[in-house]
């Protein structure tokens, strides 16, 4: 790693190029999306790089002082809403869901309150969009340049002078944490 890393640096040296972020990142541009979506499937699952539980909240965490409150907002929901099925928008439950957690399951009340509260928030529509182009993007045959998003990225992520990891913001930590997670305190 630089000693001032950029987000391109992460994509180059942690999270990985041509993988799923990429892949859905790449279908939501070419449908169309809003820039600031495009921008919340580039890091909507960068954290699973790490760990994967409550990957969403982790996500919207890590992003939320560099991107526009949308796309903060829409990472942090996207692993909720994968859930629940809009028809709306197109969105299935999806059949992976079925193995992963069993037949029956019901998501925890925490998830059902959380729910809730997004649906009915001005920018669902943000999130739920990161849920859409997600489910097919997961082939490891394909190679996706981080050449279409290098603009989007510049017009909407907020790069510090000192370099992601060590600005004073209130996720500098866990990009520090990625670049060394083995490091002794
Ligand atoms: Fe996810
Ligand atoms: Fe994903």
């Amino acid at each position: 790693m630089p000693e001032k890393p950029t987000l391109l640096d992460f994509f180059k040296y942690r999270f990985g190029t041509g993988t799923h972020v990429m892949q859905s990142a790449g279908r939501a541009l070419s449908t169309g999306m809003d820039e600031k979506v495009v921008l919340a499937y580039l890091l909507h699952d960068v954290v699973n790089t790490l760990m994967s539980a409550n990957h969403g909240w982790w996500g919207g965490q890590l992003i939320e002082p560099y991107v526009p409150e949308e796309t903060a907002f829409a990472v942090r929901y996207h692993s909720t809403l994968r859930f629940f099925p809009d028809s709306d928008y197109g969105y299935e439950y999806p059949e992976s869901y079925l193995h992963t957690f069993g037949v029956d399951y019901v998501p925890e009340p925490y998830l059902q309150r959380t729910y809730e509260k997004v649906r009915n928030h001005k920018w669902y529509g943000y999130s739920r969009q990161v849920t859409v182009n997600d489910l097919y993007a997961f082939d490891r045959s394909k190679t996706v340049s981080i050449e279409p998003f290098i603009d989007i990225i510049g017009r909407h992520f907020r790069q510090p002078e000192e370099g992601l990891g060590y600005d004073d913001s209130p996720s500098s930590h866990m990009w520090r944490t990625f670049i060394d997670p083995d490091r002794r305190l």
